[in-house]
């Protein structure tokens, strides 16, 4: 984590464009913080502030809102403030950025919904004071639709505040790359990322509506006030593009440079490719801690193409670096530190090596057996992400359990129940109750959720195919544990809240195991995703029972979920896999064989989850052999956390 630079400031403060501390590159206001709830509490109180000060003077406050996963919890906060401190809506007037189109308003995914649904169900806001694009209106009326929405709002004196999320194409509103700078209210062709990347809500990239309604750039570009959030890894490409790049219709978001009291607010990993946090020596004078030195060598061997061993003086003196030679002496001196630190994270003995001297080995040998659990947040997690260690742990004789977070079952989809039910149809073939989830599943409409029969079948199938995996690596079925975690059994995308059931769940097996080793996916900043719920989980039971005795010979390793590796300079653990490990680890995720072909929840990467795991692995594998480490096939990585 890139704590050096979160921002505490309890308070986000306006600064005039041109004064930024700390940066030659950035061309609109940011602040960073450690979590996006921590920032969204800020953001929701600011908005407050507005409301009051606003009905103080007995004035309308006109906001501009957006949906998607960014305002979420800026929404849950208003809402909460509205229920415990009596923040009333009643002077509030809202315009939504946008809205699909066509879509209907009892349509689950329509913007409209999702509105109700997070906010107006639950404040005291006048219908009629509610403004959001109708994604009913004719072909034909469409025009003049969107004409009449641009001149209400300016009927308003324009927005007070704006709230916004970014998409990875850059898109404000639905505003996608080639969108004039003043360009108002109006149709737009959605671009095939933002199609990509709500195909999760809506079960599939051809539910996703083609065309929205949208705000213009210059509607948002009029408002007083404007707030842009972004959370996770997914945006920190796009964040840089906005804040340093040039600007251009490509990106629409870099719009905002020439806003006069726009801020972005991030959370650390939406602000990771940033300058000031990627590369800091480059933009002012740091101080030089063992995991900044790290980042920085391992940065300097990439751009130079070079391995450790052979950076020089001049290497580091031209790269901003010489601050760091200062401290450290030579060129010599620093490269072999740093590539001892590297050599020192590799082991193929995850859970320690019996019997040698363990102070340059990132696993303790004591205790030589050693109990461990592998918390995998879905039911394919733990060979995705760790099968070759999995396999190693198992054959190295520790006592591995692995417990499955959560069913699952949404990623189970309707065809392949279908199969399931047909073949059990055929031993029993006089079952009423198998012919009337048949009809069910063959009949389930868009907005049907799944019934607790269908949803039950879904987990099923989850599970014989996680107990062939886990048979397949070595492992006997009282060892494996599915805790079916309550917040996710919805039905839908959207999971509840975790409650203390949940943490409960999770405390009781850790007590039951009382572990040497807990691995967990720690995917840190995904803001919305079932992993993070599933790390929050962990660290609730962490809090509780970090106290016990047994807890304090217990190690906590972290592995990235499917998405994402760790950056080299977070690998606090790299265990290598051979040729033949590689393929071991293929075929154990192929037992998970629902999630074969075609899966239901893939992002935009159309590569199948093992072919991902196994580029990601050799990518690894390649950046230790670039450093000038070992060349091996492939290496899974983990980072130590911790508690
Ligand atoms: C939503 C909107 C979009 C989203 C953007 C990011 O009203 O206008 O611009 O803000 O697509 O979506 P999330 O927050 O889901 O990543």
């Amino acid at each position: 984590m890139v704590n050096t630079v979160i921002n505490k400031a309890k308070e986000l403060s306006y600064r005039e464009a041109g004064k930024f501390e700390e940066t030659r590159f950035e061309k609109i206001h940011n602040v960073i913080f450690e979590s996006s709830l921590e920032a969204s509490v800020l953001v929701a109180h600011e908005i407050a502030n507005l409301i009051r000060r606003k009905e103080e003077l007995n004035e309308v406050c006109v906001l501009g809102l957006a949906t998607g996963s960014s305002p979420v919890k800026v929404y849950e906060e208003l809402v909460r403030m509205h229920r415990e401190e009596g923040l009333s809506f009643k002077n509030v007037v809202t315009f939504n950025l946008d809205e699909y189109y066509p879509i209907d308003v009892d349509n689950i995914q329509s913007y409209y919904y999702f509105m109700h649904d997070h906010l107006f169900n639950h404040v005291d806001i006048l219908h009629e004071n509610i403004n959001i694009p109708d994604g009913t209106v004719s072909d034909q009326d469409l025009h003049q639709y969107c004409i009449d929405y641009e001149m209400k709002i300016q009927s308003y004196g324009g927005i007070d505040f704006q709230l916004l999320g970014i998409g990875r194409t850059g898109h404000i509103g639905f505003n996608e790359p080639g969108s004039h700078i003043n360009s108002g209210t109006r149709a737009i062709t959605l671009d095939y990322i933002t199609r990509v990347d709500a195909s999760q809500a809506f079960l599939g990239l051809k539910n996703v509506p083609r065309k929205a309604i949208t705000m213009g750039v210059g509607t948002v570009r009029k408002a007083k006030r404007i707030m842009l959030l972004a959370w996770g890894i997914n945006k920190a490409d796009i964040i840089k593009q906005a804040i340093e790049g040039e600007m251009s219709s490509q990106v629409p978001a870099t719009y905002l440079q020439e806003h006069e009291n726009t801020t972005f607010v991030l959370d650390v990993e939406a602000s990771s490719e940033l300058t000031r946090v990627k590369t800091p020596w480059l933009v002012k004078s740091c101080r030089w801690d063992d995991e900044l030195k790290r980042r920085a060598v391992i940065w300097l061997s990439e751009i130079t193409n070079k391995p450790f061993l052979k950076l020089t003086d001049k290497d580091y003196n031209d790269n901003g670096m010489s601050g760091i030679l200062n401290e450290e002496g030579t060129a010599y001196d620093l490269n072999i530190k740093m590539f001892n630190k590297m050599q020192h994270t590799i082991t193929g003995w995850p859970g320690g090596k019996r019997d040698v001297d363990d102070s340059c080995r990132p696993e303790r040998s004591e205790p030589a057996k050693k109990r461990v659990i592998i918390f995998s947040p879905h039911p394919d997690d733990d060979v995705i992400s760790m099968g070759g260690t999995f396999a190693r742990l198992v054959e190295q004789g520790h006592e591995v359990h692995v417990a499955y977070q959560t069913s699952g079952n949404i990623a189970v989809s309707n065809e392949e129940a279908l199969k399931f039910l047909e073949v059990s149809k055929v031993l029993n073939s006089n079952s009423t109750e198998v012919d009337g989830i048949i009809h069910f599943l063959k009949h389930k409409s868009k907005n049907d959720i799944d019934t607790l029969e269908v949803r039950k079948l879904k987990t099923s199938i989850r599970k014989s195919e996680s107990l062939a995996a886990t048979r397949y690596v070595g492992l006997s079925d009282e060892n494996v544990h599915f805790l079916e975690l309550p917040f996710y059994e919805t039905g839908t995308v959207k999971k509840g809240k975790l409650t203390e059931i949940d943490i409960e769940i999770m405390c009781n097996l850790i007590e039951d195991i009382k572990p040497h080793q807990i691995y967990a996916a720690g995917d840190l900043a995904d803001p919305h995703g079932t992993h993070k719920v599933c790390l929050d989980v962990l660290f609730e039971a962490l809090k509780l029972l970090k106290f016990k005795s047994y807890m304090k010979n217990c190690w906590v390793w972290l592995y990235r979920g499917a998405w994402h590796e760790w950056e080299p300079y977070q690998i606090d653990m790299a265990v290598p896999m051979s040729p033949d490990q590689v393929l071991k680890k293929r075929q154990a995720i192929f037992y998970h064989q629902s999630q074969k072909d075609g899966v239901m929840f893939q992002g935009d990467d159309n590569r199948e989850f093992w072919v991902r795991a196994e580029d990601r692995n050799r990518a690894t594998a390649k950046k230790y052999k670039d450093l000038g480490l070992a060349d091996y096939e492939a290496i899974e990585a983990f980072k130590r956390f911790y508690f």
